[in-house]
């Protein structure tokens, strides 16, 4: 990282989450003043203790002095317990704010930018680049603060107790600083990688977890586990290098030190052969010296906290600089539904990275009220068209009209909330029953829950469960079946009550058995609504209003059951093959 970026990304921390809290940044700074004066304080007594008690032995000295001592090292101890207790609260504060824009950020991105990562990369967002940005604000600041001032104050000391000598003591510091420029760079960079394996350890233990039926049914506990073992020694590497950068100075450190004081010694034997220096002196700058060691190595090493810091900072400014290409538009006006009519005008998509288009000149009309069905093989472009209508993804060409609006034109809220949407994989949280249904309206009553599960067809699997709906049903619904799953989803659907519906092979899990009563539930669900329903079953198509026959992107065919059968070949290739067999 460069040092123009460092200055960039410290200036946008300080300015989005800690400009606000500036108060606390002086009161620890006023704090530091005391670790500081506390430190100086504890070299300085050295001077009058040597002198007053073991020179000229003053009986009243005896006592002071030690008195002075500890109060010098308690000033040094509660500051800097306050100075750290309100920068970690601070820290922990700045680490809440950006998870939650990071969280406000995802939740308002676009389909396509959600999923073109792995959800393991965002969630190493929240815990390991967080991390790194807390440390800075936390350690690296009352670092930075507190270590000045003690220097500043420790070389003031030494300069009082003897000028010539605290000049040979400087000349090493410069030196000091070159190192630590070279590391931080070099910190920064191993960082950034070891932050990109921490990400594909995360992804990959979710994937390992959740696949862990897969592992077993296919037997490759042992290639999961090699594949562990690489990426784990990638981040061990990584964390070496890290470690190894951190350390580096160290040694560099250590050895200047010796050189320091060896020559000190040195240089105060000849001073005190001339009488240049008295022994009270010697002591109290020695101690001084000693004690400025500390906050030296940590502002050596301070340039690297920030620019780890930095670099996770640039990880999540990016994420959160991503602009959603599907947002609300606030000046627009809200949806008016009437009938609720559904109108695609040559609409052309393809899925971003991708060159082929997934539908083409899609022209269709849905009558307000009515039940449309889509047939085609399996990656037509049926989820596709589906998908465009609550604007997951917009139209590269061509435009959608609900009740003769402009979907793209429209508040996307209203969009939305007039919208139902079962799909082929159910999503369900790991919740109770009761609410993964309220999910689609979060004030329902009881009634209104048992009445959508009544719809459904859900009511006598609930009941039958332990704790009926407050049973907790796992992640996504795991402690469920299939159909149970898929009559949940629906029940919440139907709890939406909205104008339009959209079904996306909403009953492919379910069996004939509970097939026939969901789709009683499906019936009450469509009633004088908009419905266009991806269906693989019969029963379902025969009685859509329409029927669009989609394929490879384009609709080949539109008409009835009955009309289709006479005229399209495709339609007539499906319900022999797929369409009649079930
Ligand atoms: N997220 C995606 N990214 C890229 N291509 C996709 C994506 N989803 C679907 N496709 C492609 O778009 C085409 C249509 O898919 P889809 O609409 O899901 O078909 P259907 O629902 O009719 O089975 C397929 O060729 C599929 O590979
Ligand atoms: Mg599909």
């Amino acid at each position: 990282m460069k040092f123009e970026t460092l200055k960039i990304i410290l200036l946008r921390i300080f300015n989005s989450y800690i400009r606000r809290d500036f108060i606390k940044i002086i009161l620890a700074l006023i704090l530091s003043i005391g670790v500081a004066g506390g430190t100086a304080a504890i070299a300085w007594l050295l001077d009058p203790a040597v002198k007053k008690i073991f020179i000229e032995q003053d009986n009243k000295m005896v006592f002071l002095i030690p008195i002075a001592i500890v109060l010098a090292f308690t000033t040094k101890g509660m500051s800097l317990y306050f100075a750290r207790t309100i920068l970690i609260k601070l820290a922990n504060k700045v680490v809440r704010s950006i998870q939650l824009e990071l969280s406000e950020c995802i939740l308002k991105s676009d389909i396509h930018t959600i999923e073109s990562k792995h959800s393991g990369k965002y969630i190493s967002h929240y815990n390991y680049d967080i991390s790194l940005i807390s440390n800075l604000v936390g350690n690296g600041t009352l670092n930075l603060m507190k270590d000045t001032l003690t220097l500043v104050v420790l070389i003031s000391l030494m300069f009082y107790q003897n000028w010539k000598l605290a000049c040979f003591a400087l000349i090493m510091m410069p030196l000091a600083a070159l190192v630590a420029k070279s590391l931080g760079r070099r910190l920064g960079k191993v960082t950034s990688q070891s932050a990109a394996v921490m990400g594909n350890l995360v992804s990959f233990l979710s994937d390992m977890i959740k696949g862990s039926r897969m592992t077993k049914i296919y037997q490759q506990e042992k290639f999961e586990l090699e594949r562990s073992e690489k990426i784990m020694t990638e981040y061990m590497e990584k964390q070496n290098k890290i470690g190894y950068v951190m350390v580096s100075a160290t040694p560099v450190m250590e050895i200047m030190t010796g050189i320091i004081i060896a020559g000190f010694i040195y240089y105060t034997g000849l001073m005190v052969a001339t009488g240049e220096i008295e022994i009270n002196n010697f002591f109290s700058f020695l101690t001084a010296m000693m004690l400025a060691y500390q906050p030296i190595r940590s502002l050596a090493t301070i340039n690297m906290l920030f620019y780890q810091g930095a670099a996770g900072a640039e990880r999540v400014f990016k994420v959160l600089d991503t602009e959603a290409n599907i947002k609300e538009n606030n000046s627009s006006n809200d949806i008016k539904i009437n009938k609720g009519k559904v109108e695609f005008k040559g609409v052309s998509f393809a899925y971003p990275n991708t060159s082929d288009k997934a539908v083409k000149n899609i022209n269709i009309e849905i009558e307000g009220g009515s039940t449309a069905a889509l047939v085609g093989h399996s990656g037509a472009g049926k989820s596709t068209i589906i998908n465009l209508i609550p604007r997951f993804y917009d139209p590269k060409n061509g435009k959608v009209f609900i009740d003769e609006q402009n979907i793209a034109e429209v508040k996307l809220f209203s969009l939305r909330k007039n919208i139902s949407l079962v799909s082929q994989d159910t999503i369900l949280f790991d919740d109770t029953i009761k609410a993964n249904i309220a999910y689609a309206n979060l004030n329902a009553s009881d009634e209104d829950i048992k009445k959508a599960c009544k719809f459904a067809a859900a009511t006598e699997f609930i009941e039958k469960l332990p704790k009926s709906y407050d049973t907790l049903i796992g992640e996504n619904g795991i402690r469920l079946s299939g159909g149970q799953k898929q009559r949940i989803s629906i029940a919440r659907a139907i709890l939406k009550d909205s104008p339009i519906i959209l079904l996306d092979e909403a009953t492919s899990s379910l069996d004939s058995d509970s097939e026939e009563k969901v789709q009683n539930a499906v019936i009450n669900l469509t009633k004088n609504k908009t419905t266009l329903v991806i269906a693989h079953r019969l029963s379902t198509i025969i009685r859509a209003d329409k029927i669009f026959v989609v394929n490879q992107g384009e609709i080949i065919e539109t008409g009835t059951h009955t009309e289709l059968l006479k005229n399209s070949k495709v339609y007539k290739n499906l319900y022999s093959k797929q369409l009649s067999s079930n």
